[in-house]
């Protein structure tokens, strides 16, 4: 029983508000529902085991006289999983109010949560016969460990995100490309937010398994954003909560403009698709405006615009059909109120920012309507009196 994306927004919104709205929501969605996206999310939230020996942690969640049970099975260098139901090894319990652990995975950040759970071990007075002939073996250090794995899901402050890029295997960060502290100086502010994050290109190209790493990354970084990922291959079985995919072409406007006025706005758009410089123009085009003010449009991988087989040009100066002419026209737009008796033309007005790197250029929206230099200022040189005529 999963939640959609449309639930998973109403519920993060309501983490975010009084009691009375989350247990409505937790109501209407339903707990069992709730119970599961949040045992989910915790996992998926969890830093990376370091426990040599397997340890299975048992997670009661509470809610109206009824309790929900998962086993999380943690050992380093293994995927932590999660299934539902007891595990007759559990030999630790973490139980939670229901709503309490909602509220400080979706709620607004904050900087101490106090203890909101119970924790207890599953061996009463452990004999040394249990401590050292179980499945343990004498390691309880595993143990502490395990468990930390676990309550750094609700517990850990943020990650650094070149960590998250080399964790979920995007190439954002490391080998390829250096592009996180780019990221990370312009997203951070909105990190504890509700936020929208749209990014195409999904990866793994035809097959429909594969793919969806940068996605990871984004529901990692933003606990409580939504995730899209449009791509022109259909990638179903990448959706999981806070992540969604949709398959489209970037190429193609009107499906972009429906596309938008459907699922917009958003706060971040990345364009890691094509890398075809017409693709890049089209896409900017069609989405900019989908970008809510205060969000950013985002174009990586702009090597392309030197390399020909991506309709790129040598030239030392780019032509504007690349994605650096391009960038370097929005310069002209960002001053558009400059030249006398210009009005603008759809984009000028929403660029307040065009923050170039290294291969990624982050676009900054908002309402560029400051106007121009005072009418006073005289635009043309003006010879003094002692200039000879
Ligand atoms: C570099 S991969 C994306 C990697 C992913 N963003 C990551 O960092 O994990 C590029 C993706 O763009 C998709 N793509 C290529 N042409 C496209 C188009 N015209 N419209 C939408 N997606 C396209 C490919 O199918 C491929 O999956």
């Amino acid at each position: 029983m999963h939640v959609t994306t449309e639930q998973a927004e109403t519920l993060i919104l309501a983490a975010g508000g009084r009691e009375t709205e989350l247990d409505a929501a937790i109501t209407d969605i339903g707990a069992k529902a709730v119970a599961s996206l949040a045992a989910e999310e915790l996992v998926f939230r969890g830093r990376l085991p370091s426990n040599k020996t397997l340890v299975h942690v048992q997670l009661d969640m509470l809610h109206d006289k009824e309790t929900f049970t998962y086993t999380i099975s943690v050992r380093a260098g293994e995927p932590v999983t999660l299934a539902e139901g007891k595990h007759d090894e559990a030999i630790f319990l973490l139980e939670f109010e229901l709503a309490i652990l909602v509220r400080s995975l979706y709620g607004a950040p904050r900087e101490h949560s106090a203890t909101a759970h119970r924790k207890r071990l599953l061996v009463e007075r452990p004999t040394a016969k249990a401590l050292y002939e179980g499945p343990l073996r004498g390691d309880w250090y595993s143990v502490g460990r395990a468990v930390d794995t676990v309550l750094s899901g609700c517990t850990a402050g943020p990650a650094d995100l070149g960590e998250l890029s080399v964790r979920h295997g995007t190439d954002k960060w490391g080998t390829w490309h250096w592009y996180t502290p780019h990221y990370e100086r312009h997203l951070r502010g909105m990190r504890g937010e509700p936020v929208r994050i749209l990014e195409i290109g999904i990866g793994g190209y035809n097959n429909p398994d594969l793919g969806g790493w940068s996605l990871k990354m984004w529901k990692a970084f933003f606990p409580r954003g939504l995730v899209t990922g449009l791509d022109v291959f259909a990638k179903h079985g990448l959706d999981e909560p806070r992540i969604r995919t949709v398959q489209g072409d970037q190429t193609d406007p009107g499906f972009l403009t429906s596309f938008g006025e459907q699922n917009g706005p958003f706060d971040v758009i990345v364009d890691d698709g094509s890398h075809v410089n017409e693709h890049i123009r089209t896409s900017f085009e069609a989405l900019f405006r989908f970008v809510r003010p205060g969000g950013f449009y985002i174009i990586e991988d702009m090597w392309t615009a030197y390399c020909e087989k991506f309709g790129g040009s040598e030239s030392a100066v780019s032509p504007p059909t690349t994605s650096v002419g391009m960038l370097q026209s929005l310069l002209d737009k960002l001053h558009y109120q400059e030249r006398p008796g210009e009005t603008g033309d759809g984009i000028a007005e929403q660029v307040v920012g065009v923050h170039v790197y290294h291969n990624i250029a982050f676009i900054e929206k908002g309402l560029n309507a400051e106007g121009g230099i005072a009418p006073s200022v005289s635009r043309f040189f003006e010879s003094s009196p002692s200039t000879p005529q």
